[in-house]
């Protein structure tokens, strides 16, 4: 099995982190091919709660290397603090474990300040984004004025070019309303990370293709969902990269023959963060339950910001899509074990827009948010799913929403997930 791509097929928190982190335990090198910083994978392993935003979910495992590709944008702090953050529970983090492509592009203080600015002026417009800067740094990189993180390899003219940079952003931020930046002072621990990082660079497409060449195993651990996908989510609330299967292979730089295995992970209900269009969204007390109060790790409240996620019923319109979107060979539903308890379930099939009855979602964000879900409604299932592990004891109820899944979404569902821990696991 040469590459295998994982990736999210609603809009991000599906539980690729925990999925991932599976996979990885086949895998010889797990690699992040776009997004930075506005991730949040949470693994639970060894009684520790990792909650990982640049750095691969491989790294758990110790004989795995993991790659930043050419495709992600990447925070110099924050990574190093993530590195830090591992280190000081037992992780090995060292540039035989981690390599960075040279290619990818940097995060800058002024993004950060950009992408402020950008959500301020929009008002109640705003994308919700996370506020790391993703937006105005791949708007940087497709303007070709980015800054590369192979300038790490050379601090001072880093340094350079990072001072330039903020003082051409300032300009941006005076006219948009925003705060302009003190280029130095901003700069400070980018310069003193980018220096600490130099020894992790490298030409990952080569590091990649040369561990393909002699049967190593790669893993792509997609980042976000399709449905934030810059052309094929709702856009404009998206976010500025290409989370699919497509877009693993552009940001890794590797050839699509490779890749024998593309599994879609797919949450057993909606979640959201951020605004947009969620045509099957809840409000009151079922949007409660199946949101949690906050109180476990694994309640719907945003890994990376802490925002409470907007929950709904399960849409396989848009499933139905974001699979086909990414040729998934495979599924993966997570928490199933949150549908406990529930007296009967719904599933969209099927969408009416003005009138019409469509299969697949609309291309406008206008008519998606005109689409009425058409629901089945199934029996819900009271038992405590947690324990389980083997298909056959699952409730005939949980069997029968895990089938009609598979065949809304014309793609077979090989796992699923009955709680956060590595093996909480079922498979069919
Ligand atoms: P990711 O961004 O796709 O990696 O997902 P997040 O880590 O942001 O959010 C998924 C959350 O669900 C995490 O807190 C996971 O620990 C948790 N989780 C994953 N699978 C399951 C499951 O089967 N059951 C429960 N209860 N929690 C799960
Ligand atoms: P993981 O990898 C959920 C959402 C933001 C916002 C939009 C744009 O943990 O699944 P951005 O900061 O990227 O410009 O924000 O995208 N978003 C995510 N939502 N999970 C994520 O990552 C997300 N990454 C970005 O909430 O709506
Ligand atoms: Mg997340």
């Amino acid at each position: 099995m040469p590459a295998t791509i994982l990736v999210g097929l609603q809009w991000g928190d599906e539980g690729k982190g925990r999925v991932a982190d599976w996979l990885a335990a086949e895998s010889d090198v797990v690699a992040r091919s776009s997004g930075g910083d506005n991730a949040g994978h949470t693994v639970y392993a060894n009684d520790i709660v990792f909650k990982l935003h640049q750095m691969p979910s491989g790294i758990l495992h110790q004989r795995v290397t993991c790659v930043l590709g050419n495709g992600v944008v990447l925070n110099p702090v924050n990574l190093l603090r993530e590195m830090e953050e591992l280190i000081a529970n037992g992780v090995e983090v060292t540039p035989e474990r981690v390599v960075i492509s040279t290619r990818a592009h940097i995060i800058t203080p002024a993004h950060i300040a950009l992408d402020k600015a950008s959500e301020q002026a929009r008002g109640g417009g705003a994308i919700g984004t996370t506020l790391r800067g993703i937006g105005p740094a791949y708007m940087d990189k497709t303007g070709r004025r980015g800054l590369r993180a192979g300038l790490m390899a050379d601090p001072e003219a880093f340094a350079d070019a990072l001072y330039q940079h903020i003082e051409a952003a300032n300009v941006t931020l005076a006219a948009e309303g925003g705060e302009t930046l003190d280029p130095h002072a901003s700069a400070t621990a980018y310069v003193d990370a980018a220096a600490r990082l130099k020894p992790f660079l490298k030409d990952t497409s080569l590091y990649i293709n040369s561990r393909l060449k002699t049967g190593g195993r790669v893993l792509c651990e997609g980042a976000q969902g399709t449905m934030l996908d810059i052309d094929h989510g709702d856009y404009p609330f998206v976010t500025s990269s290409s989370p699919t299967a497509g877009g693993a292979l552009t940001g890794l730089g590797f050839g699509p023959l490779q890749v024998d295995r593309v599994v879609g992970v797919a949450k057993a209900f909606s979640t959201r963060v951020g605004s947009g269009p969620m045509p099957t969204e809840l409000e009151g007390e079922l949007a409660a339950r199946l949101r949690g109060t906050g109180e476990n790790f694994w309640d719907e409240f945003g890994t990376t910001t802490g925002r409470p996620r907007r929950c709904g019923w399960l849409d396989t319109v848009l499933l139905r899509y974001t699979t086909q979107v990414n040729g998934c060979t495979e599924l993966v539903l997570t928490k199933l074990d949150v549908l406990s308890g529930f007296e009967a379930l719904k599933i969209a099939y099927a969408f009416d827009v003005d009138g019409e009855r469509v299969e697949f979602p609309p291309t406008t964000v206008a008519e998606l948010e005109r689409a009425q879900p058409i629901y089945q409604t199934l029996p819900g299932w009271q038992e405590d799913l947690s324990a389980v592990r083997r298909w056959g004891d699952l409730p005939d109820a949980t069997r029968a929403y895990i089938e009609r899944v598979a065949e809304l979404c014309q793609t077979p569902i090989r796992t699923v997930s009955v709680g956060p821990e590595r093996e909480q696991l079922v498979h069919l």
